[in-house]
């Protein structure tokens, strides 16, 4: 299956040009990354602004909340053309938030830091929609891939073929082109300043689709060639 890719504005300079522009590629979801200053240090409050651009933008959002009280912008983002709305692991009440975000019929997700471990996602495997591997520390763009990573995506792949859940994974922080070729276990696919720093967004979205899709291709041409197709 083709993968998704999701686009990170955080690294933006002028978040109202780059999010029409890229409203205007064929970016699956935008990205949106909201801190409070306490999860993390730093702080941004993104909502008003998207709600203002509501009425120009089209593409769904896929949020990730980088706080410890979710609850406001749980609400907040359930108003706008939301698919997801991913909390961390890592905080208190995470039962609540889950049961929060679908009560308004949005898939939920639950994002792991790069330093905890997969079985802090056990008891909210059979409620999740999405699992969003930070292979950054969360908190700013334009840091590098945390190799670890790789082996905690297909870790959690081996769960959730086993447990047969249908949850989606997704890939959070530093990819580029290079790096997506190495994440053919992925879904969705977040890239933020690769794309945001390049002046052609198109290409550079399909650079990471096409080359985190191409080991499936390879393989699917191996079996052609066999086959003598
Ligand atoms: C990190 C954010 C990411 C990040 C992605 O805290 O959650 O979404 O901004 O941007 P890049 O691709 O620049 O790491
Ligand atoms: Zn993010």
């Amino acid at each position: 299956m083709e993968k998704k890719v999701s686009v990170s504005f955080l690294s933006s300079k002028n978040e109202k040009k780059d999010l029409i522009k890229l409203n205007r590629t064929s970016a699956d979801y935008i990205h949106v990354d909201v801190m409070d200053g306490h999860f993390v240090r730093k702080r941004n409050k993104p909502f008003k602004r998207l709600y203002k651009m509501s009425n120009v933008i089209s593409k769904r959002l896929d949020v990730h909340l980088m706080e410890k009280k979710p609850y406001k912008n749980i609400n907040n983002f359930a108003l706008l053309n939301t698919e997801y709305i991913t909390i961390h692991v890592e905080i208190d009440k995470v039962d609540e938030y889950l049961d929060q975000i679908k009560d308004y019929g949005i898939k939920c997700g639950l994002a792991i830091n790069p330093d905890t471990d997969i079985s802090m996602l056990d008891p909210y495997l059979e409620k999740i929609d999405l699992i969003l591997i930070m292979s950054v520390k969360p908190g700013k763009g334009g840091q590098e891939f945390i190799e670890d990573t790789i082996k905690k995506i297909l870790k959690i792949k081996k769960v959730i073929v086993s447990k047969k859940l249908k949850i989606k994974l997704s890939v959070d922080g530093g990819i580029n082109d290079e790096i997506a070729k190495r994440l053919d276990f992925v879904d969705i696919i977040v890239s933020g300043s690769y794309i945001i720093g390049n002046d052609d967004f198109e290409s550079a979205i399909n650079a990471i689709r096409d080359n985190a899709s191409k080991k499936k291709e390879k393989k699917k041409d191996k079996e052609a060639n066999k086959k003598g197709e």
